[in-house]
């Protein structure tokens, strides 16, 4: 006879021996149960076990922010419904204590998994919505900075496919793949938007720091997905040498996008005692419908002398801007209100406004504009501007050509020299137009 202890194992193995798919059953559409469907959901996650599916099924269920999964294995989460976050922003918000006191949890957060597909059977794919009407406004960054949410984490995981979920008013930063080796991304979409205006004006923007796709690590390809955001649209991250699955963020391919918010972005990157790195990044087949930004690459500063960084092998290759809202091509240091030392957001505009140039412990090699279109420009082409003391080398403008560049002559604020540029060693081919001004034409 088998004692009652083998047989519970037996049953226990059950549900994974014969179905590889279990339900949560969360309360639907019910606003009262957002801590309970966070705590349920919690527990399914942490007892999913590996090579299993858990199924959130075709209904809305609210969830309080919190939701927490580590250490999963082969795990799938099937996501048909949508995921909504409590609406009263901060008031019911869960925290934890951080460095500054107490900080809110990410809303989901998932860590050290190995194997991990995030899907949907729903035709229309599954939605995650971060409630983040509440937390955005000029007044409302004044109170809470930055101390807001990020919607999903996925912090030192490998092997991972994310295919058909969209994520839309996310509080903060949308996506984060931190310090991952192995992720595809598919066929999703992220959509911060204020008001339903086509274009990034004073109203939009107040959607502060609301990231699209932020990712380190290595291996990475995100392929045919859209991103409307006020923020950063596809963001490569530096990993230093204290990295678990990376020590470089490299061999990234992103390509077949759509993109309109602060750009494809690389960065910001900034100088460590362990040496921060970006390398063998490809943005490839974007279209830019009114985007703010379009190509986006800058570095942040570090007053240490021992501190260093790379930005290696860039490729942007067959980008198409259309009506650019501020300055299409940005390569140098990032322009921020926030972090010190950077270039002013009232630069060159303003004349004490500063935009100190990149430190020189930064190395900038082989970035190439390959076929880049951009179609009623508004302001002047852009900025190439590296460290006189370390210029950039390799940069390549191969066929970057601007249809009205004829106006363009008149823009602001660089008029007739159309670009500000500096500290780069720079060859512009391929019918480049306009060429800038410190580059050698071939
Ligand atoms: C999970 O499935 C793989 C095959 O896909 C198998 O090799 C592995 O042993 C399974 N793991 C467990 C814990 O069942
Ligand atoms: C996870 O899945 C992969 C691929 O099917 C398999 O090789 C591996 O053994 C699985 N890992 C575990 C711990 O089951
Ligand atoms: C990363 O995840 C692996 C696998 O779950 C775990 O063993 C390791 O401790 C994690 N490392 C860190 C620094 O969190
Ligand atoms: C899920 O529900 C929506 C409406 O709520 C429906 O249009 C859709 O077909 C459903 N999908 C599945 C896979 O049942
Ligand atoms: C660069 O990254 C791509 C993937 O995007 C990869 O196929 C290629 O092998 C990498 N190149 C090098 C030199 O590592
Ligand atoms: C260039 O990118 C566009 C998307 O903006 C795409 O439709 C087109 O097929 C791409 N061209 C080539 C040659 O890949
Ligand atoms: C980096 O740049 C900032 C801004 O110009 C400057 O204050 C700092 O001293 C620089 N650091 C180094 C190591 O040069």
């Amino acid at each position: 006879m088998l004692s009652p202890i083998t047989l519970l194992t037996m049953l226990s193995l059950l549900p994974f021996a014969f179905s590889t798919q279990l339900e949560w059953k969360g309360i639907p559409s019910s606003k009262s149960s957002a801590s309970s469907n966070t705590l349920t959901l919690n527990t399914a996650l942490s007892t999913l076990p590996p090579n299993t599916s858990l199924l959130i099924p075709n209904q809305t269920f609210y969830l309080s922010g919190g939701v927490y999964a580590s250490n999963l294995i082969n795990a799938t989460i099937i996501l048909d419904g949508t995921l909504k976050f409590d609406d009263s922003g901060r008031k019911n918000w869960p925290t934890e204590s951080c460095t500054k006191g107490t900080c809110v949890k990410k809303a989901i957060l998932i860590e050290g998994a190995r194997g991990l597909t995030l899907t949907s059977t729903n035709v229309n794919g599954g939605l995650v919505d971060g409630s983040g009407e509440k937390w955005w406004g000029y007044v409302e960054y004044l109170i809470y900075g930055e101390d807001r949410p990020k919607l999903i984490t996925l912090y030192n995981v490998t092997d991972v496919l994310v295919e058909d979920w969209h994520f839309r008013q996310s509080a903060y930063h949308t996506f984060h793949a931190d310090d991952i080796a192995n992720l595809e991304i598919r066929r999703c979409t992220i959509d911060n938007r204020f008001n339903d205006k086509d274009s990034h004006g004073p109203l939009n923007l107040q959607a502060l720091n609301t990231d699209g796709f932020d990712v380190s690590g290595k291996n990475i390809y995100i392929h045919d997905c859209k991103v409307w955001n006020q923020d950063d649209c596809f963001t490569i991250v530096p990993t230093t040498g204290d990295g678990i699955n990376a020590d470089c963020t490299e061999n990234v391919l992103i390509e077949n996008v759509e993109a309109s918010g602060l750009g494809l972005t690389v960065g910001s990157i900034k100088p460590t005692t362990n040496h921060a790195c970006i390398k063998n990044i490809t943005f490839r087949n974007a279209y830019m419908h009114h985007t703010f930004k379009g190509i986006y690459i800058k570095s942040a500063s570090n007053p240490d002398p021992t501190a260093s960084a790379e930005i290696t092998d860039i490729l942007y290759e067959n980008i198409t801007m259309d009506q650019p809202e501020q300055v299409p091509i940005w390569i140098g240091p990032a322009q921020e209100g926030d972090s010190e030392n950077a270039c002013s957001l009232a630069w060159p505009y303003v004349d004490r406004a500063e935009c100190p140039a990149p430190n020189d412990t930064m190395k900038w090699t082989n970035v190439v504009l390959r076929n880049v279109m951009i179609k009623g420009a508004k302001v002047s082409p852009g900025i190439i501007f590296g460290n006189e003391d370390n210029p950039m080398e390799g940069v390549v403008f191969d066929g970057v050509v601007f249809d009205n560049f004829e106006d363009l002559e008149e823009a602001k604020p660089w008029g007739e020299d159309f670009y500000y540029c500096k500290g780069v060693q720079g060859v512009a081919m391929g019918g480049t137009t306009p060429v800038p001004p410190c580059f050698k034409k071939e």
